[in-house]
């Protein structure tokens, strides 16, 4: 499908993504976990924009942003104590609850589902948007369907230029990985995607609270598909090389994806043993310290580089199981290359 065609502009001018958004256009927005492609979520002429211009498939819902309390009441019909105790400790934040929906909320954002997804992003700019707005903001991550999230406005541009009027530039995302998702259906209270608050901070405010199942063909969050964040470069983990290393030796660099610079020099005999050495690497490095927020915020656009850089094959190590690790190992999981 060929939607209009967009002079593209990255900007500060708020004012112009206001009267853009009010008038059912498209706007990248600036968060603190990854940019989103914004479109007014009560309406489904904007609606429809947004999965057109990702190409996403109408079977994967989008989440509703917010800028105050207000106007969550506006959307819900229920918010359980629970979800209220979260709410409170973690918004504005990296924190997205799926609640049951209000009439208002078109089907069209919940895929034909009960149940609506809401956030208030923790950006200046973004909620200053937010109220300006009498409307909630629609916003999937601005990237193409199945594709790397974008973390600062040029990764938008990258990728949707052409596609949308505007962007509104807030600098390089703080978090980097996409926000938490919990549910409350029913009785049942799950975290249905780690991300920016951690799996400790969930269970230390509501420790009853289950870790979903990890996303098979048919999700139940259904964008949570097993192959979501892959760059074009083949991704494999340090444990599988043996697997792949003929394929390695042929290729002419590669990519190392450390999680931090320690490691390097065990990582470096192991290749040198499968014939991988000196110059034919190119190194990586997610966190110079050894911390996974840091790693978290960099994720995203180191994968991007790889594909910058053309290489066709790239190795990378998992990052320490807990807090933000655990997210991170998510992403990487999705990413890496798998035989079709
Ligand atoms: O950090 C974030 O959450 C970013 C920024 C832009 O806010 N947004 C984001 O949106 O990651 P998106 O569309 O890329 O991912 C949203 C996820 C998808 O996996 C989708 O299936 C799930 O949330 N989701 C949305 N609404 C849902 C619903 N009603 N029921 C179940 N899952 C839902
Ligand atoms: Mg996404």
């Amino acid at each position: 499908m060929n939607g209009p065609v967009f002079n593209t502009e990255i900007g500060c001018d708020l004012p112009r993504a206001i009267e853009l958004l009010k008038a059912g256009n498209l706007v990248g927005i600036p968060t603190e976990t990854v940019y989103g492609l914004a479109g007014n979520g009560l309406s489904a002429d904007s609606i429809f924009k947004i999965f057109e211009a990702k190409n996403r498939p109408f079977f994967d819902p989008l989440i509703l942003h917010i800028g105050n309390m207000e106007m969550l009441y506006e959307l819900v019909s229920d918010v359980p104590d629970s979800c209220k105790k979260l709410i409170e400790k973690f918004w504005p934040g990296p924190l997205t609850v799926i609640l049951p929906k209000k009439e208002i909320v078109p089907d069209l954002i919940t895929s034909g589902s009960d149940f609506v997804a809401v956030r208030m992003p923790k950006h200046q700019l973004t909620l200053k948007l937010l109220n300006s707005l009498t409307f909630p903001l629609a916003a999937p991550s601005a990237n193409p369907f199945k594709y790397v999230s974008p973390t600062s406005a040029l990764h938008v541009y990258q990728q949707l230029n052409g596609k949308i009027p505007y962007i509104l530039d807030g600098g390089d995302c703080k978090i980097g990985i996409e926000s938490t998702i919990v549910s409350f259906m029913g009785d049942e209270i799950k975290i249905q995607r780690l991300g920016g608050i951690t799996l400790e901070e969930i269970m230390q405010e509501i420790p009853e609270a289950i870790l979903a199942n990890q996303p098979e063909d048919h999700p139940v969050a259904p964008g949570q598909l097993k192959h979501h964040y892959a760059p074009g470069c083949k991704l494999i983990p340090v444990d599988k090389i043996d697997s792949w290393d003929f394929e390695l030796i042929d290729s002419e660099k590669i990519g190392v994806i450390l999680f931090e610079p320690t490691s390097k020099s065990e990582l470096e005999s192991d290749l040198k043993t499968i014939g991988i050495s000196g110059n034919r690497i190119k190194w990586y490095v997610l966190t110079e310290s050894g911390n996974s927020a840091e790693a978290a915020q960099n994720l995203f656009s180191t994968l991007r580089k790889l594909d910058n850089e053309l290489l066709k094959w790239a190795i990378f190590q998992w990052a320490p199981e807990k807090e933000l690790g655990l997210a991170i190992n998510d992403r990487l999981t999705k990413a890496q290359y798998l035989p079709k």
